[in-house]
């Protein structure tokens, strides 16, 4: 019922050579996949070209990140609309990256998707618990509250929009993967209180996606899990082999 989701995060990746040797490698590798969407986000400086080379494929893209301000005095900021104006459909907003490293709060992030669907981007909100937090048992407690401070500029008629992508912050670049049966567990608490906020129906239209240490050898499996409806992918989307392998799993 859900269309799985699998999208690659370039994070701090790439130069425009780069960028055009590594799509052109993938593009032919999923360009028969028809029931899995497929997204990329490179760097701001990459996405004219990638869009270029993307042209006419099933391949969708989306930045990193983008502005909570449309226009205007924001000094190093992009804005919703020109990541539109070069082709991206798609937005990642509050990133564990972003969270740790740049000061994202859950009040910022909730703006930033409120200016991603007035521009109609997609919005992949991404929400995460970090070590301390799960071995101090506040899993639930961070992952649940990202998730509705993260949502609370959203109107019930945008929900099916949103794509949220769990990933626990100990699993991301370390090669640490929580367990099939540890995603699931979050992912089904996110989706019972997905549909405390916009009922069941919408809530089982919402793609979770999951992110931390995905590779082509543990895709399957966490793809298998019922509440999994796809991946954000880090390291491994920087291969065309690699991350074409994990598309296929979700197939
Ligand atoms: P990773 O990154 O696959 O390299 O762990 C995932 C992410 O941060 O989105």
């Amino acid at each position: 019922m859900r269309k799985p989701f699998i999208a690659g995060n370039w994070k701090l990746n790439n130069t425009r050579e780069a960028t055009r040797a590594l799509l052109e490698a993938l593009k032919p590798l999923v360009a028969d996949v028809k029931n899995v969407d497929i997204a990329v986000a490179p760097s701001f400086t990459l996405l004219e070209t990638a869009a270029e080379v993307l042209k006419g494929s099933n391949i969708h893209l989306s930045s990193q990140n983008i502005a909570y301000a449309t226009q205007g005095a924001y000094t190093g900021e992009v804005s919703p609309e020109q990541v539109l104006d070069v082709g991206c459909s798609h937005v990642i907003i509050g990133h564990s990256e972003r969270r740790q490293y740049f000061g994202e709060s859950n009040e910022t992030v909730a703006k930033r998707v409120r200016t991603a669907l007035d521009a109609g981007l997609v919005p992949i909100m991404c929400i995460g618990e970090s070590l301390a937090d799960r071995e101090s048992g506040k899993t639930f407690d961070v992952v649940l509250g990202q998730l509705i401070e993260g949502l609370v500029h959203v109107k019930d008629e945008e929900a099916e929009t949103m794509v949220i992508a769990y990933e626990p912050v100990w699993a991301i670049g370390t090669g640490k993967t929580a367990t099939p049966a540890q995603a699931q567990e979050v992912h089904a608490k996110i989706r019972a209180k997905l549909a405390e906020r916009f009922g069941q129906s919408k809530a089982d239209a919402i793609r979770i996606q999951y992110g931390g240490s995905v590779k082509a050898a543990n895709a399957k499996e966490l793809l298998g899990q019922k509440d999994i409806d796809g991946a954000l992918v880090g390291g491994d989307s920087l291969k065309a082999d690699a991350f074409a392998a994990i598309i296929k799993a979700a197939v």
